[in-house]
């Protein structure tokens, strides 16, 4: 693959004194991690690669790239699961990685904040707030490379968003660049701030189409004194959400995580993922994985999971449960969850519906939806999972154990969303709920979002970027 466009000489000169030898790439090999999404969907082209090492340096070099007209890709951890930062293959683009500006510059103990640069991991800031003895709750499967500004862009959700919400909730602060290269300076660490639009609120989640992020200041947690987690066998989504109703009736602030697996889902991470073994007497049709975290060390939260799935045997809703006896096993009940995504990618072509519905609706989803791409793809292997605490299946797909090959199956994606999605909206959910649009959704856009609100998003984009130099062909479909 090699560059198709030619950066005007002016420009290729700037931005090589600007950045230099690090920040400043251009070679195939150097660029070629940058052009491709980790899920292989998408493979794009760029002019080149820009690593600024901080703000000044970003806005200078988006400034210089819009007074030559050249688009602009920001990526972050490259961890999208709908090819939002790879560029497109026209070659034209510099994708500019925010992996330098690594800097966690400040944990304040008296208002519960993090400064963090866009570079930063997920992981590397949960693990600079946990060494202050503090807790930042965000937890996604990707959270080793995912990166900040990223996860910020995004409004990623993840593991914990039932109970302390998504990126969006978690953002005090917030500092982006702007197309024409201006430094957009929101960093306020203020929970009360009613001055106007929210603009904060208006990047978060606008997936780089509007800016790019270059800092944030995060809302911390304290850190919970005790923690448990369980996993559980369970028959079906119906025992799953009763089972959910059971723990939020004993304590619905102390429901750290509620997850679901299927059993296809959880069978595939036991064959496919290294030191992945399911820790009971035999595999269940489907899983729970709850955690619980309270700010007592005492016995009461161990008092209360125990009694909660106790009732839940006797009642039949669960047939076997494991406690986390310590942070390790807790540790491998969770690897038993994270891995799905992992597993299914090994398991050879997969589609993902990240897909939202009403609590009451998921047993509908996922029967009408299981049966409707049974019908579509005989053999297909239907493998749901996710975080059923907030309503948010990923209806995934993987293609048939033999007799079809990925290309043939990939050739069916777009029959296969655009089934799971008419399940999805005649039950009144999103087509996604936590992985955005990218450029892999952007056609669902006018009959999901049209008439006034995708006018609306037109105009928005319009105002701040006219020239569409940010992150071209990502949320907005083209006209
Ligand atoms: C997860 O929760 O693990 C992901 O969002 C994954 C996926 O859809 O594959
Ligand atoms: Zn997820």
């Amino acid at each position: 693959m090699s560059a198709s466009f030619q950066l005007p000489a002016a420009l290729h000169d700037s931005l090589s004194a600007l950045l230099g030898s690090a920040g400043f790439l251009t070679a195939e090999s150097d660029m070629a991690a940058a052009l491709t999404d980790w899920r292989s969907l998408f493979h794009g082209r760029a002019a080149a690669v820009l690593r600024p090492a901080d703000t000044e340096e970003c806005a200078k070099a988006v400034a210089l790239c819009a007074q030559h007209g050249v688009p602009v890709v920001p990526q972050g951890g490259n961890t999208s699961m709908v090819g939002g930062a790879t560029p497109d293959e026209s070659g034209r683009a510099v994708v500019i990685l925010t992996c330098r500006m690594r800097q966690v510059s400040e944990v304040d103990y008296a208002d519960l904040t993090m400064t963090v640069g866009a570079g930063v991991t997920l992981k590397a800031a949960q693990d600079a707030a946990a060494a202050a003895g503090l807790f930042l709750p965000l937890s996604i499967s990707s959270e080793g490379s995912a990166e900040i500004g990223g996860v910020i862009a995004t409004n990623a959700g993840g593991n914990n968003t039932v109970r302390y919400g998504n990126a969006r909730e978690m953002v005090l602060g917030l500092e982006a660049v702007l197309p024409d290269g201006r430094v957009l300076n929101l960093m306020r660490r203020l929970r009360k701030d009613n001055t106007g639009y929210a603009l904060k609120h208006l990047l978060i989640g606008s997936e780089g189409t509007l800016a790019l992020i270059t800092r944030a200041i995060l809302q911390l947690q304290p850190k919970p004194a005790r923690v448990e987690v369980a996993l559980c066998a369970v028959a079906d989504a119906v025992s799953a959400l009763q089972l959910f109703a059971r723990f939020r009736r004993a304590d619905p602030s102390s429901i750290q995580a509620f997850e679901f697996m299927s059993g296809q889902s959880m069978a595939l991470v036991n064959a496919l993922i290294d030191g992945a073994a399911l820790p009971l007497s035999e595999p269940a049709p489907a899983y729970v994985l709850v955690e619980l975290a309270s700010p007592r060390s005492d016995e009461s939260l161990r008092t209360l999971i125990e009694e909660t799935l106790g009732e839940a045997v006797e009642a039949g809703l669960v047939s076997d449960a494991v406690l986390a006896e310590s942070e390790a096993q807790r540790q491998g009940l969770w690897k038993l969850r994270e891995e799905h995504a992992e597993a299914q990618k090994r398991a050879g072509a997969s589609v993902k519906n990240d897909v939202s519905v009403p609590l009451s609706a998921i047993p509908a989803l996922i029967e009408e939806a299981t049966k409707a791409c049974e019908a579509l793809i005989p053999g297909i292997r239907v493998a749901p999972f996710g975080h059923i605490g907030d309503g948010n299946i990923h209806f995934n797909l993987v293609q048939p154990a033999r007799g079809m090959d990925p290309g043939e199956f990939l050739a069916r994606s777009h029959d296969i969303m655009d089934t799971v999605a008419g399940i999805v909206k005649r039950l009144d959910g999103s087509f996604s709920a936590e992985h955005g649009v990218g450029q892999l959704k952007t056609y669902l856009m006018p009959s999901w979002r049209g008439g006034a609100e995708l006018d609306m998003m037109r105009r928005i984009k319009n105002a701040i970027d006219p020239e569409c130099l940010f992150n071209p062909g990502k949320i907005l479909p083209t006209e």
